[in-house]
């Protein structure tokens, strides 16, 4: 199974080669407001837009978790984020403040992202499973005006050290509305209850004008805030077409979050720019839970992730039997590698070709992927977008020659590319650091067709489970336990999760390794970052390798860790 071939049928990208060629972004700005009056919303065109065309009774969200079951049609999301957008004016919510959300998967979630854009807010989704620090470090970086939020996370936003923070808005029971910090407590439903959906509250916006915080993990330093535009609405539009393939009567299903860029982009601006009924399914994963919903909603299009399928691939083959999932036609995955392994179950098992696509938080929308009209070659992220160039270069800028390993680029200027890294100009150029060319720090070869393979980060980032992570985040919090000196965190391979954090510590005087203060460790970092940064493996040593200069030499780290040689070690300390 070297090559697989598409099936026959009517795709939306017909021939890549055509399209290539043929294709300019100016071309897209003609679906949108902006072509006629100047101005655009994202929330407007993904929502409103399809009411006024008259398709209003459409069901554009269907949601579900263990407790709720609810479906939205376009009509009725247009009122309800008109509605949340009255709410964000009411408490002085303007053009280019952060709004951030902090929250389960619920559409109270989706209503309240769309109704802040709507204001012509800049949005922050933050993942709910992120602790008091991930918390404290974004809204501090952003500074953020309001957030809306659970009584149950509440307690993990340390208010009183967020001068900026102004406004709680709690989706939840009144009675836990807290008072005495100075800040303003507002509850979500008796808001909505008393707000008039008003159409007016739309804020016109132009192209360069804040979206979206996503804030995303380097090697080195705090999360970077990565800041995008409503131009990129362009690249969400198109991509959703052509990629995703979505179509008129499409079921669509992305089992990302909107913590990460994936959920947002392909979770909600994609599908809605294409009037696209979306399914959010709230809670846990589950084999049995994610083959029930696709066969209950009929699922036609599925996004999802390496990780996800692993653990598919890996839970009893008879629980996918139980299910009906005859409605797929598509079925795409992002996030990290996509090995061939997977691949192979995807189209024995499932009768699907799984199609990769290769992006970044920092580029906003999809650039390498492979496409329905195009033959497949398992392990390969496919090839550039129409009107995207992707090259693999050397460290002077120039284009290598087939298979011959480099910096996986872009030649900069696609619509959803990130306009900067929140307050930090110099992050922000460090992607540039060779002319003309967006440096991805992935490590890639281009074949002779022209498709990419994805070789590694060149840098230290680990991916685990699909989610970015970085190694500083962690080896910071460590040494803030009172037992640990110094910590290395490297990224070990796994086979379900692609990696696992490891940590390599060493310890204060009078402190002794035992399972109990491996187990406390880990509990700590759980408690003060999140679930997925705990290093699932501790390994303690006298001594960390480091340079002369003090930094930890992760890089040797990883040598002992998979047996193979340290390479130069000249910058070592003795
Ligand atoms: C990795 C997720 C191999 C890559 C949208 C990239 C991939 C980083 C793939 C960005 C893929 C993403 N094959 N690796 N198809 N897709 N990656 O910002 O290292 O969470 O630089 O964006 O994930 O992760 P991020």
């Amino acid at each position: 199974m070297s090559i697989l071939q598409p099936k026959l049928g009517n795709y939306n990208l017909e021939n890549y080669d055509v399209m290539k060629e043929r294709f300019h972004w100016d071309d897209v700005k003609s679906q949108f407001s902006w072509s006629k009056t100047g101005k655009v919303n994202l929330a407007y065109e993904a929502i409103d837009r399809h009411v006024a065309n008259g398709k209003g009774e459409k069901v554009a969200l269907i949601y579900s978790d263990s407790l709720r079951e609810e479906m939205y049609t376009f009509s009725e999301m247009k009122h309800e984020t008109n509605k949340a957008a009255a709410m964000f004016k009411k408490y002085n919510v303007a053009k280019g403040d952060r709004v951030f959300i902090f929250m389960p998967r619920t559409p109270e979630l989706y209503i309240c992202l769309l109704g802040a854009i709507k204001v012509g807010a800049v949005v922050g989704p933050l993942f709910e499973a992120f602790m008091k620090e991930a918390v404290r470090s974004r809204l501090e970086d952003s500074e953020a005006t309001i957030i809306v939020t659970t009584p149950e996370l509440l307690p993990r936003i340390p208010i009183a050290e967020l001068p900026h923070l102004q406004t709680i808005i709690l989706v939840g029971e009144e009675e836990k509305l807290s008072t005495g910090s100075g800040k303003k407590f507002v509850s979500y439903y008796s808001e909505m209850e008393s707000t008039v959906s008003d159409d007016n509250t739309i804020e016109w916006v132009d192209l360069e004008d804040g979206l979206i915080l996503h804030y995303t993990s380097g090697s080195t330093g705090k999360p970077k805030g990565v800041y995008h535009v409503h131009n990129a609405m362009l690249q969400h539009y198109q991509t959703a077409k052509w990629v995703l393939d979505l179509k008129e009567d499409d079921i669509y299903w992305c089992t990302a979050d909107p913590g990460w860029v994936t959920g947002t982009s392909y979770g909600i601006f994609g599908p809605w720019l294409n009037g696209v009924t979306n399914v959010v399914r709230g809670g846990r994963f589950s084999p049995d839970d994610w083959y029930k919903t696709i066969e209950k909603y009929q699922v036609s299009v599925w996004y999802s992730a390496p990780t996800a399928f692993r653990m598919l691939m890996a839970a009893a083959p008879e629980i996918m039997k139980k299910y009906d999932l005859s409605s797929i036609r598509h079925v795409l995955s992002v996030g990290e590698p996509l090995n061939p392994e997977v691949v192979r179950w995807g189209f024995e098992t499932l009768h699907h070709r799984i199609h990769d696509t290769w992006w970044m938080t920092e580029t906003g929308a999809m650039l390498i992927c492979n496409y329905l009209s195009e033959p497949i070659k398992p392990g390969s992220m496919g090839k550039p977008v129409p009107g995207v160039e992707a090259a693999i270069i050397n460290d002077k800028g120039e284009k290598l020659p087939p298979y011959e390993m480099g910096h996986l680029a872009i030649k900069a200027g696609w619509p959803s590319m990130m306009r900067k890294i929140w307050k930090n100009e110099l992050k922000y150029n460090e992607y540039y650091s060779i002319p003309g060319w967006y440096v991805s720090g992935d490590t890639a070869y281009q074949d002779e067709d022209g498709y990419f393979w994805f070789q590694g980060r060149n840098d230290d980032v680990i991916m685990t489970s699909g989610e970015r992570v970085g190694p500083f985040e962690i080896e910071s919090k460590l040494v803030e336990h009172p037992a640990v000196a110094e910590a290395g965190v490297i990224g070990k391979p796994d086979e379900i999760r692609g990696h696992i954090i490891k940590a390599f510590v060493s310890l204060r005087e009078g402190y002794e390794y035992s399972d109990e203060l491996k187990q406390e460790i880990q509990a700590f970092i759980k408690k003060e970052l999140s679930a997925h940064a705990v290093p699932r493996e501790i390994e303690f040593k006298d001594k960390l390798p480091k340079t002369r200069s003090g930094k930890i030499m992760r890089r040797v780290l990883k040598a002992w860790e998979l047996n193979e040689p340290a390479g130069d070690l000249s910058t070592m300390e003795d």
